[in-house]
């Protein structure tokens, strides 16, 4: 009997992934072994490793000129490393404060660089995001931090921050998936996976590729960006059960899916008119279909979904 988990990470995994692990546990795909036991240089675990990261791409849409790299080290690390990897020639960053995690970011910049918190939502207990005209932002920082999702206080951005030409860093541990974001409107995006992603022990960096010769030369190479993107975040054993995971670990809210047969695509589209099921047309750059699960859609509709998706399959045995 499983449980409604309510938790805010390590969290809940969909019952489907979970039950697949457990079939793949002794044996992977005809390996004769278990994903934990395979070398992470051997070509089974390279094609895991390229899927997640080309599925990664694909559901939130990474441009080529942003590298994926999945570290170990959680978002904490990140504290120290967004620093680290980004202060090149700059003496300072930009940090809003939004609450404890954001704080937790700032304390750990200061062993680095000036931190100069533009902005801060302490007065009222963080409970808010201040307004982007109260910012008080210093164009020669080497970046500006926020915090997208603010975990503990339960504060989220709703707007996207003006950055000017400094490059924008946000901590989406907690909301990474959870709805359509640009990625081009960031120039890092990180993150622990243990929320949206999957389990915990794997850390992920999106980070534009014009901004990998920063890194201060006390960067642990382990933790420089630009050696992990050389190296398809190889350089050490990557944390691979975590990379495994996160293959099957689709966004809740935006399900895009194919069908097996191209052709049946429009008469699909008709057949969901017809019963009331609109919009199930994929994004043109992904094809197929997708079901977008925002909140306000009721349970009967997911339900009228799946029982159209259980008659069409029927009826095209
Ligand atoms: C927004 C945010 N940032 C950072 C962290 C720290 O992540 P980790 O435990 O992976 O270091 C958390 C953990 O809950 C978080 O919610």
């Amino acid at each position: 009997m499983r449980v409604f988990n309510f938790s805010a990470g390590p969290a809940v995994l969909p019952e489907a992934v979970l039950q697949r692990a457990a079939e793949e546990m002794l044996d992977w795909r005809g390996s004769g072994m278990s994903v934990m036991e395979m070398s992470h240089r051997g070509k089974e675990f390279m094609s895991i490793a390229h899927s997640a990261e080309a599925n990664f791409r694909q559901l939130l849409g990474i441009p080529s000129n942003y590298k994926v790299l999945f570290l170990q080290g959680g978002a904490m690390a990140m504290n120290a490393l967004v620093p680290m990897n980004l202060l090149g020639k700059n003496r300072s960053a930009d940090y809003v404060n939004t609450g404890i995690w954001s704080s937790k970011s700032i304390s750990e910049a200061k062993k680095y660089c000036q931190v100069n918190v533009a902005a801060s939502s302490e007065d009222k207990d963080f409970t808010y995001v201040p307004a982007q005209s109260t910012w008080k932002l210093d164009p020669q920082a080497a970046y500006l931090h926020i915090c997208s999702n603010e975990t503990i206080g339960g504060v989220e951005y709703h707007w996207l921050p003006d950055s000017g030409d400094v490059p924008l860093v946000a901590d989406m541990s907690s909301n990474i998936l959870s709805t359509i974001i640009n990625v081009s409107d960031y120039a890092v995006i990180y993150g622990g996976a243990q929320k949206n992603i999957g389990p915990a022990g794997l850390t992920f960096v999106i980070v534009r590729d014009d901004l990998l010769d920063r890194a201060l030369d006390i960067t642990p190479t382990v933790f420089h960006w630009k050696e992990q993107a050389e190296h398809e975040s190889m350089v050490n054993t990557p944390p691979t059960y975590g990379i495994y995971m996160a293959v099957n670990d689709r966004s809740r809210m935006n399900i895009p899916f194919h069908l097996h047969d191209t052709r049946l695509n429009d008469s699909f589209l008709d057949g969901a008119q017809e019963r009331g099921l609109l919009q199930l047309k994929g994004h043109r750059s992904v094809g197929g279909m997708r079901a977008s699960l925002y909140n306000a859609m009721p349970i009967d509709g997911v339900i009228a979904l799946i029982n159209y998706l259980r008659d069409f399959e029927k009826h095209h045995a």
